[in-house]
């Protein structure tokens, strides 16, 4: 690694009050809390020389023209927060530790990474805060929120918090780790079923922008801001009957809005809706705190304490597998990013 590169490795997040709708420069309409994942990541490296502002991608060790011109075009559009971005030429290797499409989400996790590298380019360049620094990492996390909403809570480990609510320190443009988690959810599992691993109909771009107008918006921006406080509430209480009805909730809202918008689409699969079925069944059986939620497509994300996970292990072989294109994906609640080199 020579002095002008870098290295960092992001995980990505799920969220359990799901931010969707947004406004001006990438600001959230409501405040929103994820965890951050540990083994869902993008590895990224990132050499630079001077030039004159070109990126040069390969992604899996392949050139991948989609997501060289996605960087490019976010590059060009922060020149105000790095005017040094066109003196230089971007050479970035990328992967993921997580097969493409499988409803994980993979811009958070890379756009975190990019962040991450170009703030610590930053650093060899100009005055810049140190990295692993807490302004480091609050300016990182700006920086990401740029890129994909999303990723700013990547930039932080356990619970991070995204938003205006009444938490002090919360914050439209930036995320806030939150502090409070309580030990119940340490080791906290994510098992991920991917039902459809095909690539989405309708992309999340234009989900949020189908929430401008949407005859439910207020309402929905209304519950988020409850939602928000309750969930915070369970996180530090450990209550995991209440963070798992709060996610579920969060999740089927999301999809209610795509089912009534204008024009409207369904993201989830019969498959989808059989596999919460199941689970629905298992915990009303079982007594046992196996929740999900879902993301802007079909897969289902397990929640559930690793003291449980026998019991979940024996439902997905005996009734969730057959609803899945490939095999579950196990996770659990990360520290967050990385610094390779
Ligand atoms: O960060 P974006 O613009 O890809 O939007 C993500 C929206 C959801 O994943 C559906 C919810 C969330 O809060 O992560």
């Amino acid at each position: 690694m020579s002095l002008n590169s870098c290295a960092w490795k992001a995980p990505s997040n799920i969220a359990l009050v799901k931010y969707w709708g947004k406004h001006g420069r990438q600001l959230p309409m409501n405040p929103s809390i994820s965890f951050t994942l540990n083994s869902c990541a993008t590895s990224m490296e990132m050499m630079w020389t001077a030039g004159s502002g070109k990126v040069y991608l390969s992604f899996a060790g392949q050139k991948a023209q989609k997501f060289e011109d996605k960087i490019h075009a976010f590059l060009h559009s922060i020149i105000d927060l790095f005017p040094f971005i066109p003196h230089y030429d971007f050479y970035i290797k990328s992967e993921n530790s997580f097969p493409h499409s499988a409803g994980i989400a993979s811009s958070a996790s890379s756009m975190a990474a990019l962040s991450l590298c170009l703030c610590t380019m930053a650093q060899t360049i100009e005055d810049f805060p140190a990295v692993g620094s807490d302004s480091f990492y609050q300016l990182a996390n700006f920086v990401a929120r740029l890129g994909s909403g999303s990723a700013c809570r990547s930039i932080y480990g356990g619970a991070v918090l995204w938003g205006e609510c009444p938490v002090e320190g919360s914050s439209n443009t930036h995320a806030l780790p939150f502090k409070k988690l309580h030990s119940n959810f340490t080791n906290y599992q994510d098992t991920i079923l991917v039902v459809d691993n095909n690539e989405k109909s309708v992309s999340s771009r234009v989900g949020h922008s189908l929430m401008n107008g949407h005859v439910f918006s207020q309402s929905r921006y209304h519950q988020a801001h409850h939602n928000i406080l309750k969930t915070l509430d369970a996180l530090s209480l450990g209550d995991l009957n209440m963070m798992g009805e709060l996610a579920e909730e969060e999740a089927l809202t999301l999809h209610a809005m795509m089912m009534t918008s204008h024009p409207s689409y369904i993201l989830m699969k019969a498959n989808t809706l059989i596999a919460i079925d199941e689970i629905r069944k298992f915990r009303k059986e079982s007594a046992l705190p196996l929740y999900f939620t879902l993301d802007a497509g079909p897969n289902l994300h397990l929640l559930y304490p690793e003291s449980i996970k026998i019991e979940v292990n024996k439902l997905i072989d005996s009734k969730l597998s057959t609803l899945c294109m490939q095999d579950a994906i196990y996770d659990s609640v990360g520290c967050g990013p990385e610094k390779l080199a």
